[in-house]
C-alpha cells in the first residue's frame, strides 16, 4: 500500500496555496467567522478578553488582528508552514504568539487558562468534539467564552465526515470533519459543560449560497 501522507504535510500544502497576500489585505476585515470578506460578525462575539487562543490560526491574521486591538493572543497550528508565514507577517506584534501544534496535544500540555478560546474554520472542525471540548472547557477561565465557525452540516449527513484532502487522482490522504445541526452542537456543548450555547447557520450574503455555522458557548 503506498505511504499516506500525514496531516501536517496536507496543511503545509495548503498553507502554499493560500500565501498570496500583503500584510495590509490580509489585515482588511481580518477578524471575520464567515467564508465571506466583511460578512457577519466579528471580534465582538468573544466579549471583551484579555487574553485568547485560537486553534488552527493559518497565517495567523485574526490573532494579529485581535492583539492589535490589545489582546494578548495565541495562535497555534498543525501546520509548520502556516506557522512561520505567521511570525514572518506577524512576530513583529508584541502580543502575538505562535506555536505549531496539534490543538489536543497543546491542550492537554499546557496549564495556562484564556479567557476566551476560538476556530475560525481551524482545529475544532477537524478534531471530535468529544475529545476537544472537554480539553478546550479545562482550559477556559470561569465565564470565558468558546466560539467556532465552519461550514454548515449537509442535511441528513452528520457525525464525522471524511474526504479526500489532495483530490482522487494525488497522494492518498484524508482528513476527518465533524459535521452537526445547530440543535445538535447546543446539545453536545451542554453535554461538556457549557452554558449561554448560541448555535446558529448565519446567512450568506446572497440567498441559497452556503452560510456559516457559528456557534458561542460560556464556561460557567
Ligand atoms: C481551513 S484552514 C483555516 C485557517 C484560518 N483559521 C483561516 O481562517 O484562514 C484550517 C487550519 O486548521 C489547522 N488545523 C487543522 N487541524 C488542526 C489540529 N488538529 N491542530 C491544530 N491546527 C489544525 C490547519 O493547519 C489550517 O491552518
Amino acid at each position: 500500500m503506498t505511504a499516506i501522507a500525514d496531516h501536517t504535510t496536507y496543511w503545509d500544502r495548503y498553507a502554499a496555496k493560500t500565501s498570496d497576500r500583503t500584510p495590509q489585505d490580509a489585515l482588511e476585515g481580518a477578524f471575520g467567522w464567515t467564508q465571506y470578506p466583511g460578512h457577519g460578525p466579528g471580534a465582538e462575539l468573544l466579549g471583551d478578553p484579555v487574553t485568547a487562543l485560537e486553534l488552527g490560526c493559518g497565517h495567523g491574521d485574526a490573532v494579529a488582528a485581535l492583539t492589535l486591538n490589545g489582546v494578548e493572543t495565541t495562535g497555534l497550528d498543525l501546520s509548520a508552514a502556516h506557522i512561520t508565514s505567521a511570525y514572518e507577517t506577524w512576530g513583529h506584534l508584541p502580543r502575538a504568539r505562535f506555536q505549531q501544534a496539534d490543538a489536543m496535544d497543546y491542550l492537554a500540555d499546557t496549564s495556562r487558562h484564556w479567557e476566551a478560546i476560538y476556530s475560525i474554520w481551524g482545529a475544532a472542525w477537524f478534531t471530535d468534539p468529544e475529545q476537544l471540548l472537554p480539553a478546550v472547557h479545562d482550559r477556559l477561565t470561569p465565564g470565558g467564552r468558546l466560539v467556532f465557525s465552519h461550514a454548515p452540516a449537509i442535511p441528513g449527513s452528520y457525525g464525522c465526515q471524511g474526504t479526500y484532502g489532495a483530490g482522487y487522482a494525488g497522494p492518498q490522504v484524508w482528513i476527518y470533519r465533524w459535521a452537526y445541526e445547530p440543535e445538535t452542537w447546543t446539545e453536545i456543548l451542554h453535554r461538556h459543560g457549557f452554558r449561554r450555547v448560541h448555535a446558529r447557520v448565519e446567512p450568506a450574503p446572497e440567498p441559497d449560497h452556503v452560510g456559516t455555522l457559528l456557534v458561542e458557548a460560556v464556561r460557567p
